[in-house]
């Protein structure tokens, strides 16, 4: 069976994408094979499509990519259309969102995904588009926010990029936890983070938000646009300092970070989402959590789509609509 799919045969600017078509993959015994109706375009997509870092590259190729990783697109949410042989948690119809990682594919109309994998039911009154935008951030910052910095409520919490994909959820999930929010944005987003549950705005354009000596509990560098060394001055003397970008030297200083001094500095990488996809889910019912959605491109589109995220400049999610 053929499916519309786009590929990129080389690293590169965002006309490497083709859209074209393929063979559709066939689900194995455990897996499901999901009908992807969006996907969005990322700052990680972005990455993998130029070949940034060395550390992706060994594991995507090192001169090109690797045939199994020529299909990007790390969000998806469909319906699952075929099941293998021996899958129980999931059957045809399920109406599912989930996270593909560097295996990527959901730039196609069909992907095959382990049923164990970062897969689950998709929030209950979203549209496709909508649950595909609440992959990545919301469950990124659970990992970064619960699961290594232990946020507490009453904690001071400054999020760095509050605009971004990341950074929008990061917001309302540090809200929801009953910390105080300060989102680091400009201020043509400063309406939009309010609304999403920010205290408190600092204009980066303008204020250094570092210049609030022990103001913070917590900096969440989301975007990587800030140094450990910047946020140690805002931070109270056991703050957390977590940063989403970066390096194999911030693997590094991770782990010297979590034996000596008082101030921490926390990078890591959030992988498995499966537990944290569910709690979204909870978390979208309570009114907690909303979707934000800047653009929508039709997969015919999907060079467009990462030309606009190459700006640096999105709000919240690019969504690509597969079907369209
Ligand atoms: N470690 C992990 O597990 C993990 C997981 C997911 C993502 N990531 C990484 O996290 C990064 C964030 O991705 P994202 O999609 O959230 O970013 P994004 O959406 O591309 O960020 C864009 C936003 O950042 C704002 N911005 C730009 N410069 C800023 C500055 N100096 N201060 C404050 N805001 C600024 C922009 O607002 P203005 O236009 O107003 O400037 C824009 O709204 C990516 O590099 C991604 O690879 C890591």
């Amino acid at each position: 069976m053929q499916m519309r799919a786009a590929v990129y045969e080389r690293y590169g600017p965002p006309s490497v994408l083709e859209v074209r078509e393929v063979r559709a993959p066939e689900p194995r015994d455990h897996e499901v094979r999901v009908a992807v109706a969006a996907s969005t375009a990322t700052a990680a997509c972005q990455m993998m499509r130029r070949g940034d870092t060395l550390m992706a590259r060994v594991v995507l190729g090192a001169l090109r990519p690797r045939r199994r990783f020529r299909v990007l697109g790390i969000e998806i949410a469909g319906t699952v259309e075929r099941v293998g042989r021996r899958v129980t948690r999931f059957a045809p119809g399920d109406r599912v969102f989930g996270f593909t990682g560097f295996g990527s594919g959901g730039y196609a109309e069909y992907v095959c995904l382990h049923e164990d994998a970062s897969l689950a039911r998709a929030p209950d009154g979203l549209s496709h588009e909508e649950a595909c935008s609440l992959v990545d951030g919301p469950t990124t910052g659970l990992y970064f926010l619960r699961e290594r910095a232990r946020l507490r409520a009453g904690e001071r919490v400054a999020v760095i990029g509050a605009s971004g994909s990341l950074g929008t959820a990061a917001v309302q999930l540090a809200r929801a936890f009953g910390a105080e929010v300060t989102a680091v944005c400009s201020g043509r987003n400063a309406e939009l983070v309010r609304s999403l549950g920010a205290h408190h705005v600092v204009d980066y354009t303008r204020e250094d938000y570092a210049a609030r000596t022990g103001a913070y509990d917590v900096v969440f560098d989301t975007i990587g646009a800030g140094t450990f060394a910047r946020a140690r001055r805002a931070l109270t003397p056991r703050g957390r300092y977590l940063v989403t970008v970066g390096g194999f030297s911030l693997f590094l200083r991770d782990a010297w970070s979590r034996v000596f001094g008082r101030q921490k500095l926390v990078f890591g990488m959030s992988i498995e989402k499966k537990a944290a996809l569910a709690e979204v889910s909870a978390l979208v019912a309570r009114g907690a959590l909303r979707p934000v959605i800047d653009r929508r491109y039709p997969l015919a589109e999907i060079a467009e789509a990462h030309r606009y995220v190459e700006t640096g400049r999105k709000r919240g999610n690019v969504v690509i609509d597969i079907g369209a």
